[in-house]
């Protein structure tokens, strides 16, 4: 009866071959503890080895450059360390039958001059997103960042294209470009946050731009259905993100574009808060883009079995990425083949490093023999 769950149906389309329809959502974990921000063979290998039975593992943001930082001890994907060891975490997974593509991130202006030796970070405008940042310090405000200009947009286009080969080099099944929640790319499509009056900004096209250079050249690298991006159209009051009259324009124009792509996935986030007041948001972002998009959709934000076999069951979404139970869940697939309860997260040891909140949650197994 299990095997008839939606969510454990395999999925096979375009560049996709998943023994189920369960996605381990992007988590940053800030265990890179050491000077180079590489991933390790003691604690990125395990962690994402013992979630292997996901259909896709998509890692936590990785940046593609020094300027694309914005957390403590975040792993890069720039450097050769970068890449021998992601390559330890690629085997790991491969090694348990699983698939992973790691997702390449840029901050923009959720950054602060600490992580830059003193340099503003960089954006579409200067204008701060009045966020905090949390520095090797601890939190502090972020600052007005320096408007990119047309050769830091040139440069940080080629950073995505040379870590997408260093991906491909670290043994990676695919990359996701991080698109979403406020960060560098979501200041380019939002009009409070781009205020250029270049190529770059302006009308929805022109806002759109940077995002299709970046994809053009990540795709040099990586055929485009080892591609997913990720967006959060309804992204409203965090992460420096405010909603007008043109941000669902906007990611309309840029999903509805992705059609011509021939992606391996596009990655939704349900708003992350209420938007049923705001007159410019949508609420149910798997509904309205569903009819818009042609290709693999995924969705996240807030699901859990019940939920997820709904809306693959309903047509609205192919693929479920759970963040936070899969912190706590390493054998999520096993708990939802076995309709086992799941265990609850601490939210105290999300970004502590070291071993504690991240290689000893049980499987269910485990937790019934101790
Ligand atoms: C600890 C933590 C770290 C996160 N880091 C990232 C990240 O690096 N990239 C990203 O796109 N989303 C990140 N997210 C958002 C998750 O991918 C996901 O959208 C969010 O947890 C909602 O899904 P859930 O309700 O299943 O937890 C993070 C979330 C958490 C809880």
């Amino acid at each position: 009866m299990n095997k008839k769950q939606a969510l454990l149906q395999p999925y096979n389309k375009n560049g996709l071959a998943l023994k189920n329809r369960v996605v381990m959502a992007p988590m940053t974990r800030g265990r890179a503890l050491n000077d180079d921000n590489r991933p390790t063979g003691e604690l990125h290998a395990p962690y994402y080895a013992e979630r292997a039975s996901a259909g896709l593992i998509i890692t936590e943001g990785s940046q593609v450059s020094e300027d694309a930082v914005g957390y403590i001890n975040t792993p890069g994907i720039y450097t050769e360390e970068h890449v021998n060891g992601w390559k330890k975490v690629t085997k790991a997974v491969h090694d348990k039958g699983g698939t992973i593509y790691i997702q390449l991130w840029h901050v923009g202006s959720m950054s602060h001059p600490d992580f830059h030796g003193g340099k503003l970070p960089l954006a579409p405008s200067a204008i701060n997103p009045n966020e905090k940042s949390f520095t090797p310090e601890g939190f502090k405000d972020t600052v007005t960042p320096k408007a990119m200009t047309i050769e830091d947009i040139k440069t940080t286009v080629e950073d995505f294209r040379k870590a997408a080969a260093n991906a491909v080099k670290a043994g990676f099944d695919g990359v996701e470009i991080h698109s979403s929640n406020g960060y560098l790319f979501h200041q380019f499509f939002n009009r409070t946050t781009n205020q250029r009056t270049d190529e770059y900004g302006g009308s929805i096209e022109n806002r759109a731009r940077f995002f299709f250079e970046v994809l053009d050249a990540v795709k040099q690298e990586i055929p485009e259905n080892k591609i997913g991006a990720r967006f959060n159209p309804s992204l409203h009051g965090s992460f420096g993100s405010t909603m007008d009259e043109e941000t669902i324009p906007t990611f309309d124009y840029i999903i509805k574009k992705l059609n011509d792509y021939d992606l391996a996935y596009i990655h939704l986030s349900e708003p992350f808060s209420d938007v049923s007041d705001l007159p410019y948001a949508v609420s149910e972002i798997a509904k309205h883009y569903r009819p818009l998009y042609n290709g693999t959709l995924m969705i996240n934000n807030g699901f859990d079995q019940e939920k997820g076999n709904a809306v693959i069951e309903r047509g609205d979404a192919d693929l479920v990425a759970y963040g936070k139970p899969y912190i706590s869940n390493p054998d999520l697939v096993e708990r939802f083949e076995g309709n086992h309860p799941l265990a609850d997260w601490d939210q105290d040891t999300f970004y502590t490093g070291g071993v504690k909140g991240y290689l000893d949650y049980n499987t269910i197994e485990e937790a019934q023999e101790a």
